[in-house]
């Protein structure tokens, strides 16, 4: 039926006579069949067709219920004046319905149709005019009522209601002829063995058809905004660390750091232990001092000048400072076990890195930028915003003469190349920094102020061990990955960012990041 509906349009057109048809006359039709039809007759130049706008009146249910029924005055009047006289009470079952009875009551009144008499009504009059039923049949015979006070007020009482109609004003066109026939879409084999290719009609090649989508690879939505902060990161001089080990010993990653054993953030219900094997070698003296990052151009890193590491003492000065105070500071004062610190944990923050990386500095000391953005790994409950794995984005600083205002102030350059300016600190607690700083934003779309970040100036208690010299300062922070991330692609479920519920539509298309001002 639709398949054929081209020519249904071609030959009502022809009995039209050339003037005017419009989509009433297929009235079984949905307006897409019809569309497309029209669609396929126009791009041939069959016809000519202009689409229409207009606005019809339409009754609702209960409109076109007194359409044919009657208003409710006058089922009121009806009853009053066939038994002679109705009792008010009972006119809600001879109605059968409390609101027939309430509102036809009052229309009663209004029109002086009845009249109350002690608890009973009885008819004014032998005959009425029901106007509004009539009015409401008008509507449903010409689409609209030319009393515009009364439609108003149908309007109102939900009797009517208006309704959008779109239509086609269609006429005959360049090529209109009484017959559509149905173009081959391909020249085939047969056509031309039977020579039918002679007469079949082929359909033109449609050039501004768009192609079928190329399929390519693409960074998912966690690597595009890595690879911004990446580039943010160069930008201002700074070297990336080598991150490649998701297992750490609890040295490297809570130790080194001045973290306590018993701190909680060591517990099992926050940390992945590894069972297999359990525990790691002591950390053995390395004499060949390789993997430091290259120096930087102004301070030349000497070979001859490099102090050969020393494990075993700096192994001894991290116990010292917990277990019993070095440096100026008292310490702990727990016996530190260092079982606890050959511990395989699946590392809780990059930090673990920056803090071999400062070691490793710490040979030849001088003014050093790092960063790394990896993997992270918590034992936490998973939710809409936590994952129990993230990745992280660490930055450190170490030079002379830093200040806590150098930090923030550099904090507000960093974040303001990612197009984040509105920044607010406040002071916090990490066992590894004093002072530290939670970093907030104003996130404007959420209206809200974000966390974005935690920062700090590293403790003598991890530095000093190291054998950084005690006027070096060390700013450090980090954040996750993943929050830019979903607030830059509005993303509220992290489980749609990362794992098994990703819809690869998702990151196939979602442009590229620009950490912008909007
Ligand atoms: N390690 C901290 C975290 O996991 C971030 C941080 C790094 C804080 C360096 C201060 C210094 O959130």
């Amino acid at each position: 039926m639709a398949e054929d509906l081209p020519n249904q349009v071609l030959s009502k057109l022809a009995a039209a006579d050339g003037t005017l048809l419009t989509s009433e006359a297929f009235p079984d039709l949905s307006f897409v069949t019809i569309k497309s039809a029209i669609d396929r007759l126009r791009s041939r130049e069959f016809i000519t067709a202009e689409q229409l706008d207009k606005i019809e009146v339409t009754l609702t249910k209960d409109g076109e219920d007194i359409a044919q029924k009657g208003s409710f005055g006058a089922r009121v009047f009806q009853l009053v004046s066939q038994m002679g006289g109705l009792k008010i009470k009972d006119l809600p079952t001879k109605t059968g319905s409390a609101t027939v009875a309430k509102f036809g009551q009052a229309d009663c009144f209004k029109n002086k149709w009845v009249k109350k008499d002690g608890d009973s009504l009885t008819p004014l009059t032998d005959h009425i005019d029901d106007k509004v039923q009539k009015q409401l049949q008008e509507i449903s015979q010409t689409k609209t009522l030319k009393d515009a006070a009364a439609l108003k007020e149908f309007k109102k009482r939900e009797y009517a209601s208006d309704r959008k109609v779109l239509d086609f004003r269609i006429a005959k066109g360049k090529n209109f002829s009484n017959e559509f026939v149905k173009e081959e879409t391909d020249l085939t084999a047969e056509m031309l063995a039977s020579g039918a290719w002679k007469t079949v009609k082929l359909k033109p090649y449609n050039f501004k058809a768009k192609g079928a989508p190329t399929p390519s690879g693409a960074l998912h939505p966690l690597n595009k905004v890595r690879e911004e902060f990446r580039d943010i990161f160069f930008e201002m001089g700074f070297e990336e660390m080598p991150t490649n080990r998701f297992v750490e010993t609890g040295f490297w990653n809570f130790d080194a750091l001045f973290v306590p054993q018993q701190h909680p953030a060591r517990d099992l219900q926050d940390t992945f232990y590894i069972s297999d094997p359990p525990r790691a070698d002591p950390p053995r003296d390395d004499p060949q001092p390789s993997d430091a990052p290259l120096p930087t151009t102004k301070h030349k890193r000497s070979k001859s000048k490099e102090k050969v590491l020393n494990y075993d003492q700096y192994w001894k000065d991290v116990r010292a400072v917990h277990q019993d105070g070095k440096y100026g500071s008292i310490g702990y004062r727990y016996p530190w076990d260092p079982e606890e610190s050959l511990r395989l944990v699946l590392r809780t923050h990059t930090t673990a890195i920056s803090t071999y990386m400062l070691h490793k500095l710490a040979r030849n000391p001088r003014p050093a930028r790092y960063f790394s953005i990896d993997r992270v790994f918590r034992n936490e409950t998973v939710d809409q915003t936590h994952l129990a794995e993230f990745h992280q984005v660490e930055g450190v600083i170490a030079d002379y003469g830093l200040t806590l205002g150098g930090l923030i102030g550099f904090m507000e350059i960093f974040f303001g190349k990612m197009g984040i300016t509105n920044l607010r600190f406040k002071p916090a607690y990490n066992p590894y920094t004093e002072p530290s700083m939670e970093i907030f934003s104003y996130h404007e779309g959420l209206k809200k102020w974000v966390e974005i970040g935690n920062s700090g100036m590293f403790r003598p208690e991890m530095l000093e061990p190291m054998g950084l010299p005690k006027d070096m300062r060390i700013y450090g922070w980090g954040l996750s990955l993943e929050r830019p991330t979903m607030i830059k692609y509005g993303v509220s479920n992290i489980r749609e960012l990362l794992g098994h519920k990703v819809d690869l539509n998702f990151i196939e298309t979602n442009p590229a990041v620009r950490l912008d001002k909007d």
